[in-house]
């Protein structure tokens, strides 16, 4: 299996899941580190096929791939520049579009079915501002997986999204401090922000034999953030 985006935060707590349930793990990231086999910027359609050979090289076929890498690049939608949305359109939207693809094929020459998984984000459906070159990429991506869900079917090629609610990553750091992630954690329904660990569980599932039912569906993995509990606050009173 390939997972894009690994070298920290959601990818490598998907990464880390799989391996530790025995799945053959490529880890990508344009960042070398521990679990990161290949290091390649995810953006263009050449370095996808490229990881996809190094895979195939390695252990002879592919499973799946994992579209996770992504970049955000906030502020007011009336200051977006050209150079903005091409930052955070190149690996979140074109980059994991090329890793579906890349994958596709690949599937699709060898046979026998497999998995696509799309790392959306819960910004889907809940539109935070300043955020809006970020949202539509996600929004794109899962349009995407719904689309060759059932474009894949006939292959037996099953497509899937997760779609991460606020995850305690480094990457998350950039945005908000220590202190701030912690207050916003405890804020959530569930009292606290998700982990790696929790979207990995969920791609484990859905990448695995028990989902062989499941395709084209969009999995929150969101501890309750995008529940309306102002009723359950006010103890009913709507
Ligand atoms: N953290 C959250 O709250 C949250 C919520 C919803 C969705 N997500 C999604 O989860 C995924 C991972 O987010 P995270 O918070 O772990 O981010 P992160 O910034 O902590 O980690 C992202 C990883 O992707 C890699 N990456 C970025 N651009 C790349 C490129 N062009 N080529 C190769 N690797 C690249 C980075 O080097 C990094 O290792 C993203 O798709 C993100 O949109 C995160």
């Amino acid at each position: 299996m390939v997972v894009t985006g690994a070298a920290r935060g959601i990818g490598q707590g998907i990464a880390q899941v799989l391996l530790r349930n025995g799945a053959r793990v490529v880890g990508v990231d344009r960042t070398a580190g521990e679990g990161v086999d290949v290091v390649a910027d995810i953006s263009t359609p050449e370095a996808n096929r490229d990881m996809v050979a190094y895979a195939v090289q390695k252990y002879g076929r592919l499973d799946a791939v994992v579209a996770c890498a992504a970049v955000s690049r906030r502020g007011p939608f009336v200051d977006i520049q050209p150079e903005d949305l091409a930052f955070t359109f190149a690996p979140t939207l074109y980059g994991a579009f090329y890793t579906c693809q890349a994958g596709a094929k690949q599937l699709i020459a060898q046979g026998g079915g497999g998995s696509i998984l799309i790392v959306g984000s819960v910004h889907v459906h809940q539109h935070n501002p300043n955020s809006a070159s970020y949202n539509m990429a996600k929004a794109a991506m899962a349009s995407l997986s719904r689309t060759i869900a059932s474009e894949l079917a006939g292959y037996g090629i099953r497509v899937n999204s997760i779609l991460p609610g606020w995850t305690d990553t480094p990457g998350e750091l950039n945005f908000a401090t220590r202190e701030q992630l912690d207050e916003a954690g405890r804020r959530l329904p569930l009292g606290r922000l998700g982990q790696p660990e929790d979207v990995g569980q969920a791609a484990l599932y859905l990448l695995s034999d028990e989902a062989a039912y499941v395709t084209g569906c969009e999995l929150l993995v969101d501890g309750g953030i995008t529940l309306n509990t102002r009723s359950a606050n006010s103890k009913g009173n709507a």
